[in-house]
């Protein structure tokens, strides 16, 4: 019986491994726009794909990311800027992409743009902490995708969005958690929607890597503002000693986080060239830890995560 059950297993890896393989072809004629490219997960995707040949068309938020972008690519990767949270921003990036690929439409559209800051418990927050992070994260990935997306179907091309392993399980408060919640339910639906046009939507959930996003100190500094704005009944009940516990339980977990983003850009690079993407679990703490814990019982989950963050002063 138990024999059995490994040759199956052991049939479906191969199964899937020769599936991951195939390649679609003529990628040098392949348009990809990548948002968020100033640094992290965008920059290095860019640099990557161009060197493969795809023609990489990478928004930037700030010209000098643009610029240092340009300087360490091919001619073939052209740059435009671009906020999220800006509608007209986002009509004019998508002119400038009719025009840059004419008939030949846009292959992949990645969905990369983030934003973790302000995270803190919720009741530190205000409904303006939540907007600054949903606005990026979720309302901007949702607009830019339908803005774009009329190009996406007309190649039947490829959708790939950044979530995270906190999409998967919310740990600390604020918007972070709920806007890539928003971006997991998000995705399913396109996906399932798009199924019917050949358009393929992928989703990434890295775990937790060093970039700009997570940069020294940035986590604890967030943390430290949002205690500074919250009401004095809050600070009563968590006690002035809090802030500093969760700030050095954060900061106890730095060193363990990932500096090889290419864990990350590999899933996104398969996800735009193999000819059947999936979802993607990148590090070993969102394989290892992040997704059995959201298969967990809440009662187990929870008892994991108040195990590792400090208790409130008046907390019972
Ligand atoms: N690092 C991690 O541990 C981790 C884990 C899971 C998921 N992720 C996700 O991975 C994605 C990329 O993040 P990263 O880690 O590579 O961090 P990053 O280096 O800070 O990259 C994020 C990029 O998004 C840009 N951006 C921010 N607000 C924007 C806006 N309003 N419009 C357009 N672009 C904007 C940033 O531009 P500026 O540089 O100008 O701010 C930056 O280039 C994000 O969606 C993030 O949530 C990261």
């Amino acid at each position: 019986m138990w024999l059995y059950l490994a040759v199956l297993v052991g049939l479906y890896y191969l199964l899937r491994w020769y599936r991951e393989r195939q390649v679609v072809s003529n990628l040098q004629d392949k348009y990809v726009f990548i948002t968020g490219c100033d640094s992290g997960f965008g920059n290095q995707l860019a640099r990557q794909l161009d060197l493969r040949g795809l023609r990489v068309l990478a928004a930037c938020q700030t010209e000098k990311g643009a610029e240092q972008l340009r300087d360490r690519t091919s001619d073939r990767l052209e740059t435009v800027i671009l906020d999220v949270t800006k509608t007209e921003s986002i009509a004019a990036a998508t002119q400038w992409v009719k025009e840059g690929t004419g008939d030949r439409g846009l292959w992949g559209l990645v969905n990369n743009a983030g934003v973790l800051m302000p995270s803190a418990p919720n009741e530190w927050l205000t409904k303006q902490d939540f907007m600054k992070i949903l606005d990026v994260n979720l309302l901007g990935l949702i607009e830019v995708t339908l803005s774009l997306l009329p190009l996406v179907r007309k190649v039947r091309g490829r959708v790939v969005n950044v979530s995270s392993c906190l999409g998967r399980v919310s740990l600390l408060g604020g918007g972070y958690s709920i806007s890539k919640y928003g971006v997991e339910a998000f995705s399913d639906s396109l996906r399932r929607e798009l199924s019917y046009f050949g358009v393929k939507v992928a989703v990434i959930e890295p775990g937790y890597f060093k970039t700009g996003l997570t940069r020294n100190g940035r986590i604890a500094q967030g943390i430290q503002e949002a205690w500074d704005h919250a009401s004095p009944e809050v600070k009563e009940i968590y006690g002035e000693k809090f802030p500093a516990s969760l700030m050095k339980s954060t900061v106890r977990l730095e060193p363990s986080w990932c500096k090889n983003l290419s864990l990350v850009t590999d899933c996104m690079e398969h996800a735009l060239t193999a000819c059947h993407p999936r979802t993607y679990s990148a590090g070993w703490d969102a394989k290892l830890f992040y997704l059995p814990v959201s298969y967990m019982p809440s009662f187990l989950a929870d008892a994991i995560n108040n195990w590792n963050f400090p208790r409130p002063a008046k907390g019972l």
